[in-house]
């Protein structure tokens, strides 16, 4: 593959730091090998997560010296909430300090015991807080996307027909919505398109269930669409990332992954009573409905964040440098979850390892294997992660954005 030119140059620099392979067995053994436990300073490339680790621009940092910490209508929050309602349509845009904020408020609203909660496939913040409500979260991929090796196109689909059989089993009653998450992070990062979002659509309508995206990496998923269906591919990311929004009724988001923020979040609804009950709840334990738990100058830095990455050509790099990540691991024999996803790698590590047995966690074995190894943090998606819900034993290699270079990469 040629040489990928970053879209930008870097301003500002945080030294890395190289250990020797006897001091990261030390390292090793301090956190009992939990790489969660290793301080970040002994890590020479961290990809543990895209989440919170993204580089800001001079236009975010600039926006940060433009913060207003008003306590109530902060200048700020009106600055997020026009760039919000601009991107998505929604009515009600609620600030949370980050993504799981918004699904606690949210589950916790409009979840009862004995609810189910559908998604193409919940990731673990979402499954916990619907499960801590006492409601069932039940996760819907493509049966097809169970062969990790299967290079099929918007594999992070939901399972349209499971759920309308779902539906028709329990009976739209017991669900108080359902959740597409974009792109489908405990899947592969894999996006969804646009017609499987209008088929959710149209059956959610039907029965009168209100559909929330879990937008996380909407812009992604925006720029996989206008590479891979037909319809979109002379649509700008921007006008699909408003098109996947207007099939919705609200969403949650998380803005550390596709608004290039540290910290923030937030929640959206078209539904005004809802938004009363979840700012009464907001008030309680996130703060005043114009900050909720963010300071004003991180409202501001997610305000540019949303705009700027849905340049095309960041997105175009973005999935060109994750795609580049996919290819050298799996010219080397080692299965990655087919196609490459838009955040991460992920390495199947039950299939390369298959002497080691579930109960003894061969993605957490490979995560562990690598930072001794090379000095590179990952994360286990797999039994570590969900117990008995685990699809896969994965490794996943998140690559924060416009943080590392190709040759770190290499
Ligand atoms: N939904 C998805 C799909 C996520 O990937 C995350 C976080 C959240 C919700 C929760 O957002 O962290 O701001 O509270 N994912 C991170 C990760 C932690 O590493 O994938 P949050």
């Amino acid at each position: 593959m040629r040489t990928i030119i970053e879209p930008f140059r870097i301003k500002s620099v945080e030294p890395i730091r190289q250990t020797t392979p006897a001091e990261r067995e030390g390292f090793l053994k301090a956190a009992g090998y939990n790489l969660f436990q290793i301080p970040a300073s002994d890590i020479l490339i961290d990809l543990l997560t895209d989440s919170g680790t993204s580089a800001m621009s001079t236009e975010q940092w600039a926006a940060i010296m433009r913060g207003d910490e008003s306590y109530a209508g902060s200048v700020s929050f009106y600055r997020l909430k026009a760039a919000v309602q601009d991107l998505t349509g929604f009515q009600n845009v609620i600030p949370t300090h980050q993504g799981r904020a918004a699904e606690r408020i949210l589950f916790s609203t409009v979840c009862k015991p004995g609810h189910i909660v559908p998604n193409n496939t919940h990731f673990d913040t979402t499954r916990a807080n619907i499960e801590f409500t006492g409601a069932k979260a039940v996760d819907l991929p493509l049966p097809e996307a169970c062969d990790t090796q299967a290079r099929i196109p918007f594999k992070g689909n939901m399972d349209v027909a499971a759920l309308a059989r779902l539906i028709e089993a329990e009976g739209a009653k017991k669900i108080p919505l359902v959740m597409v998450t974009v792109t489908n992070n405990s899947g592969g990062g894999q996006p969804v398109s646009m017609a499987n979002l209008e088929a959710v659509r149209a059956i959610t309508a039907k029965h009168g269930i209100p559909f929330y995206l879990d937008a996380c990496r909407f812009a992604e998923n925006a720029y996989f669409i206008q590479q891979g269906e037909a319809a979109f591919s002379t649509w700008t990311p921007k006008q699909i990332a408003q098109r996947m929004f207007s099939l919705a009724d609200g969403c949650t988001f998380s803005a550390k992954k596709d608004a290039f923020a540290n910290i923030g979040g937030f929640l959206c609804t078209n539904n005004d009573l809802l938004a009363a009950q979840e700012k009464d709840l907001l008030i309680l334990t996130e703060g005043f409905p114009t900050y909720g738990g963010l300071a004003g100058r991180d409202l501001d830095a997610i305000a540019v964040g949303l705009e700027e990455v849905l340049h095309p050509d960041y997105l175009q790099y973005r999935i060109a440098s994750t795609a580049y990540l996919g290819r050298h691991i799996a010219d080397h024999g080692v299965p990655i979850v087919e196609p490459p996803g838009g955040h991460a790698i992920y390495i199947d590590a039950g299939r390369m390892l298959p002497h080691i047995p579930r109960n003894q966690f061969p993605g957490q074995s490979l995560g562990v294997e690598l930072y001794r190894h090379a000095g590179v943090r990952s994360v286990e998606i797999g039994s570590v992660m969900f117990g008995e819900n685990a699809r896969h034993e994965l490794l996943r290699l998140a690559i924060p954005r416009r943080v590392y270079t190709q040759s770190h990469i290499d």
